[in-house]
């Protein structure tokens, strides 16, 4: 895709890189088979992590009309409908509607995650390398322009951005947080190796 970052790629990074992600990812999201080159699910691909342990915003699983939304989804599609899902896919399950507890958001794959930005449900987080924390998180930044960062991986927010032209994300807004999802470190945590969350960008790059 991006050929001079390629031309970068040193193999040993990469071998550091995809050990922390085995490590610290996988499980989760899976990882793409370095022979095949095909995805391959971790033992916790699909399955719902509740919020209070992800921590990412709530607001997309805690509105008022999430617990009957699902069943109305799949009896309101007629069968043939693209949009008619096996109900077992459609969260909250049958039963399920008011435990707030297991509210969350699903563990699903990485495959073209560089396609993928700005990251997190809200897309409150513009770029890879910020997702992981290996930078800080920017807390206001704009959109609307869209020009691509291949380093960080992600969007570039504009150095001269003006109301007219661009869209101010703020992440105190109610429904915009940043926060959680903080593997393998949060940004203040003593344990966090910038050296390792470098390798790791690299190898989220092949993804
Ligand atoms: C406990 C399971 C779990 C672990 C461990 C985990 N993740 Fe995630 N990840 C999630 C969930 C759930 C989401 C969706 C969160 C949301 O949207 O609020 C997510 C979202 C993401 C996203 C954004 C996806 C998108 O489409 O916006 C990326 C990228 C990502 N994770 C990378 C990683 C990396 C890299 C690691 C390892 C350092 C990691 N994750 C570890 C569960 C996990």
């Amino acid at each position: 895709m991006f050929p001079q970052e390629a031309a970068k790629r040193d193999a040993a990074r990469m071998t550091q890189g995809h050990a922390v992600y085995r490590q610290y990812c996988a499980d989760c999201h899976g990882d793409r088979d370095p022979v095949t080159g095909s995805w391959v699910n971790g033992p916790q691909t699909g399955v719902v992590v509740p919020v209070s342990t992800l921590k990412t915003d709530p607001e997309r699983v805690m509105f008022r009309h999430y617990d009957v939304l699902a069943g109305a989804m799949f009896t309101v599609f007629p069968s043939k409908h693209p949009f008619h899902f096996a109900r077992e896919d459609i969260w909250p399950q049958p039963g399920e509607e008011n435990d707030l507890s297991i509210r969350g958001y699903v563990n699903a794959p990485l495959d073209g995650m560089f396609l993928r930005a700005p990251y997190l449900h809200n897309g409150s987080v513009l770029t890879l390398a910020e997702l992981i924390n290996l930078k800080k998180r920017r807390d206001v930044f704009y959109r609307g322009d869209n020009t691509y960062d291949p380093v960080d991986v992600g969007f570039r927010s504009p150095d001269a951005p003006d109301a007219r032209n661009y869209f101010k994300f703020d992440a105190a807004v109610r429904g915009n947080s940043n926060k959680g999802h903080d593997y393998p470190w949060a940004y203040e945590d003593l344990r966090r190796n910038p050296d390792d969350l470098a390798a790791l960008l690299e190898y989220l790059k092949t993804l």
